[in-house]
């Protein structure tokens, strides 16, 4: 016999007050009564005395152990002495425990507490503020018993929620469904509970915070009662039990289960490993009730307490059965802030930074693409599910009217297209789940679908219900040992059904399934529904493809982006301006003297390194905006211009250390004897400043130009350069302006086949130079060149010409000015400044377009001496140049040059870069006349008929606009017109390189 088989204590009232009366010392003796209180194994009763102080009364069971009673008074005691929780601790009145002989002649000890006035909480209305106090108290109650011990709480209970095994003998007490429900508890508390003992922290627990053993005033707990199931178990079976009681009769599980476990988790925090069992103990407590209740309701039939709470145990049970039980896991850890999983934040970074194999004929990025929007009232959700022939031709429509080949269905977009009882939440049946977990792709229908790295088969199910994913497979990705994820296409056709079988391996790349059509897939307009999954959580053939919106915060977790995997840019996703729209107010509100690119104009909305982003998501690879020189958006250049932006910007009067720094910075990049800087803002304000300190150095203002050079487009400027005043509504050539003719080997005036080239080049600008200073009143003031003439059609100068150059100009004390906005800054790869490689050290170099990575600055560098000349008494002042942002952003730029030695890599690539165009030459030489350049600045002259003398105008124009479409950025230069230009953001790697060159001789090869 024990105390769960033998009957409660027998009593006779009246015997009972005679023996309370002699043996306690009550205050008030004469009416004492007796009101009988509920209890499954021992006698409880409500004690008044003279209607007023009221107490319990506690009459164990004779089987009850003495130690086990000083066990709950000890806890009792060290209870009431912690303030955080006396105040629903029952006091000892009872100093010692004594004992009184029942009717059945069994001692039985007894034991007095105060009552504790208020309802009980299965009687009480639930609240959020009761259920955030019992949360709350629950979690404080296992802090404080974490430090308590006491040998009687060692002990085996059949009410211990974390010990079900002894249930297997009694499933037989069940039928049916009842069966199953408990037989799949009994296998689940394995995994869940059993297995991970270990990993849970253990200590004394109440052991039955359950709704009658809870008293609550004025929406909150006042009472914690009944300490006869104490035991020495994992700490968090008070909270599961709690769960277990608090949970029934809840229309929306999701929030009280919020509520407790959060205010829980704020007194007390639930470890990760913890929350990894507990609702499966709280469906363990459950099922000691249903079964407890059966076994005892056969032996004790009139006992109503054992069968109170079976039937809302019932309940409960069906309802919990129905979740995945990995989902409580989830969602638990995601309320509690920790991941939901271990390792997923090296899984989402895993995913973020690798490039995955695209998984249709086409990269998704180098497609048009255009958002399918489902949501409510959109233009297609307004179309019924029901027909989805009509959806599609729309979508159809749609594509061809937006010039796209794909269209895109968000993530996490609200859908009121899931109709039917699938679809309703399982937290809570007044809600749906409606906001989708992947990304659809709307494509034709038979479409192949490949692998984006290798996998195996893992599902493979034909879900048929109507709004379902018709054939399905999902794939298992066994990344490494911490990494592994899914990935789950829905909609397909039936032949994957036949062709592939669980378990089988899909290398990356693979074609392993098709896109289906109505009816089979679901009855959709054929698309694909693209789905990560973080754990497939035991599923077996189907897994949720939306969400609710309660759950969102974990789905988004166990179901992340998918764009992940496809990198499609974020802009793409925001709402796009049509680009109609664009050009047509453009051109009604800015100077249409500036030309738009391309025949179709591009709307870029992103850039990343040596990568633009259309509004079609598409990726363009950059080969021209040398201003992005270190790569588009560059996160440093952001940090430095904000952190500085945030501090202080303001003009170069003031005082400021970083414009001390940059410029002590820059000129450590130059030879000793250029020492002194003028900050500018651009390119052009650079060259012009230059021109004016070297007219106030020399006295004049004759000047000496490269034919075909352009140098910015100031007043001054225009005039100094042949592109523009020899050109359509230039103004023509000024008799101080000088044109040096271009040393160009191909079809300048002295070509290659002359070896006197170079020679004959010095001569002319020596007649030049001679001429002028043989006029009255005319000096030369200065030589403006670019060390690679870039407008001039990237033309390198030939070796010793601008040594000899320098020689004749500074004969005539004049300045020579090397313009390096263009080819500076480590892009020509052996050498930081292009002059340099021609052994000449220049009197003032400009900078301008890659100093700030696409931030407005320009300087102008010369030595201490011309600069002091200048300094002759009309002050230069430039308000913007030199400012604190513009410094901080400069010098960022510098030591992203060093630190990703990124000049290097220009060298490196562009050897590779023209070793790989020389090749395609040799194969075109019909196109092709020469491929020049250095480090990632370099030229293709394009060629009629094999003609060096037949410069390619049109070739050239369409090589540009077709390369264009196929993803790459290019532009033409050169007199005439024929020289492709490249010069891209110094990030750009091999593979952009075998890119370019794949798709110039695809182009060249179908010309
Ligand atoms: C060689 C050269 N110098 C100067 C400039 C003028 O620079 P900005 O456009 O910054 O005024 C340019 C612009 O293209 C250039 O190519």
């Amino acid at each position: 016999m024990s105390i769960f088989n033998s009957h409660p204590p027998k009593i006779n009232k009246n015997k009972l007050i005679k023996w309370l009366i002699t043996n306690y010392n009550f205050k008030y003796k004469k009416k004492i009564s007796l009101k009988k209180l509920n209890s499954e194994r021992d006698k409880n009763y409500l004690l008044s005395i003279n209607n007023k102080s009221k107490f319990v009364l506690k009459i164990s069971n004779k089987f009850e152990s003495k130690k086990f009673l000083e066990l709950q008074d000890y806890v009792l005691k060290s209870l009431k002495k912690k303030s955080s929780i006396k105040k629903i601790i029952p006091k000892i009145i009872h100093k010692k425990i004594k004992t009184f002989v029942d009717e059945n002649n069994s001692p039985c000890c007894i034991r007095i507490l105060s009552y504790i006035e208020g309802k009980m909480y299965a009687d009480s209305k639930n609240s959020i503020d009761l259920e955030s106090s019992l949360g709350s108290y629950v979690g404080i109650l296992s802090k404080e018993l974490q430090n308590l011990v006491h040998e009687a709480a060692f002990r085996k209970f059949e009410w211990d929620p974390s010990s079900i095994d002894w249930i297997k003998i009694h499933i037989n007490l069940f039928k049916s469904n009842r069966k199953k429900i408990i037989q799949k508890i009994l296998n689940e508390y394995i995994y869940f509970v059993k297995k991970n003992k270990s990993n849970l922290r253990y200590s004394l627990t109440h052991g039955d915070v359950n709704n009658y053993n809870l008293v609550v005033s004025n929406n909150k707990i006042t009472g914690l009662l009944d300490y006869g199931d104490m035991l020495f178990a994992p700490t968090i079976n008070d909270l599961a039990i709690c769960l277990a009681y608090a949970l029934m009769n809840k229309n929306n599980l999701y929030d009280s289960l919020k509520t407790i476990v959060l205010n829980y988790h704020n007194q007390f925090p639930l470890t990760f490993d913890e929350i990894f069992s507990l609702m499966t103990i709280v469906k363990s407590r459950l099922t000691i009730t249903v079964v407890m209740a059966e076994k005892q309701i056969k032996k004790f039939p009139n006992n109503k307490y054992l069968v109170i709470s079976q039937k809302d145990a019932w309940s409960l049970l069906y309802k919990l059965d129905k979740i995945n039980p990995y989902i409580f896991v989830y969602l638990i850890r995601d309320f509690c802030n920790y991941p939901i999983i271990k390792n997923y934040s090296k899984l989402i970074s895993y995913l973020e930074t690798n490039k995955f194999n695209k998984i249709f004929d086409k990269e998704i990025n180098e497609i048009n693409k255009s958002i399918i929007n489902l949501e409510a009232k959109s233009l297609f959700s307004r179309i019924s599910t029901n027909d989805p022939n009509k959806l599609s031709k729309k979508i159809k429509n749609y594509l061809l009217k937006n010039n796209s080949e794909i269209g895109v269905g968000l993530y996490g977009e609200k859908r009121n297209v899931y109709k039917g009882i699938n679809y309703i939440s399982l937290f809570n049946y007044n809600e749906r789940r409606n906001i989708h977990l992947g990304i659809d792709f709307f494509i034709n229908e038979g479409t192949v679908i490949k692998s984006p790295l290798d996998g195996k088969v893992v599902i493979l199910h034909n879900n048929k219900n109507k709004f379902d994913y018709g054939p399905t497979v999902v794939l298992e990705h066994n990344v490494n040992s911490e990494i592994k994820f899914y990935t789950l296409y829905g909609h397909l056709s039936a032949k994957c059904l036949k062709k592939l079988s669980i378990g089988k391996k899909i290398k990356k790349g693979d074609g392993f399934a098709e896109i289906g059509n109505f009816p089979i897939n679901g009855n959709w307009s054929s698309h694909l529904h693209f789905q990560i999954i973080v754990d497939l959580m035991n599923e077996k053939n189907n897994f949720p493809g939306v969400a609710e919106k309660n759950l969102w915060s974990m789905w988004s977790k166990i179901s992340p982006n998918p764009n992940l995997i496809f990198k499609i840019p974020e802009t793409f996703f925001n709402k796009n301006k049509n680009v109609d729209n664009l050009i047509s107010k453009r051109k009604s509100l800015i100077s249409n003297s500036l030309s738009i690119a391309y025949k179709n104009p591009i709307q870029f909305l992103e850039g990343k390194y040596q990568y633009l982003f259309d509004d079609k998501g598409r990726q363009y690879l950059d080969c021209v905006n040398n201003i992005s020189h270190i790569g588009h958006c560059h996160p440093r250049i952001h940090e430095a211009l904000t952190s500085q932006n945030l501090k202080l910007n303001t003009n170069s009067r003031y005082l400021y250390k970083i414009m001390n720094d940059y410029s002590e910075n820059l000129l450590s990049k130059f030879p000793k004897k250029l020492d002194t800087i003028f900050f500018v803002c651009t390119g052009s304000e650079a060259n012009d400043l230059a021109y004016r300190i070297a007219q106030v150095y020399t006295k004049s203002k004759d000047v000496l130009v490269m034919d075909n050079a352009y140098h910015g487009h100031t007043n001054s400027l225009i005039d100094l350069s042949p592109y523009k005043f020899k050109n359509i509504g230039g103004g023509g050539q000024k008799e101080y302006v000088h044109v040096a003719e271009m040393p160009d080997g191909i079809r300048g005036k002295w070509t290659y086949s002359d070896n006197k080239f170079t020679e004959k080049y010095i001569n002319q600008v020596k007649l030049l130079i001679d001429n002028i200073q043989n006029k009255k009143n005319k000096n030369l003031s200065c030589f403006f060149v670019e060390s690679i003439l870039g407008c001039g059609g990237q033309i390198l100068l030939p070796k010793n010409y601008l040594k000899e150059i320098f020689k004749l100009v500074r004969k005539n004390k004049a300045l020579c000015i090397v313009d390096e906005v263009q080819t500076g800054f480590g892009r020509v790869g052996n050498y930081f400044w292009a002059f340099e490689e021609h052994k000449v050290v220049p009197d003032i170099v400009t900078l301008g377009k890659p100093m700030g990575n696409g931030h407005p600055i320009g300087a102008v560098i010369t030595t201490k001496e011309i600069a002091n000349a200048f300094n002759n008494g009309m002050e230069y002042f430039n308000s913007f140049g030199g400012n604190p942002v513009s410094c901080a952003v400069g010098n960022a730029v510098l030591e992203v040059i060093k630190e990703e030695k990124l000049q290097s890599h220009a060298n490196q690539i562009g050897k590779y870069f023209l070793y790989k165009l020389q090749k395609i030459k040799k194969i075109f030489p019909q196109y092709i006349s020469e491929v020049r350049g250095k480090g990632l600045f370099i030229g293709i002259d394009l060629i009629k008929n094999g003609n060096n003398l037949l410069p390619n105008k049109y070739l050239a124009l369409d090589l540009v606009n077709n390369l264009r479409n196929r993803g790459i950025l290019l532009s033409v230069d050169g007199p005439h017109h024929n020289v492709i230009k490249i010069k891209p953001p110094l990030p750009f790697n091999k593979s952009d390189v075998d890119f370019v060159c794949y798709e110039i001789s695809d182009y060249l090869l179908h010309k």
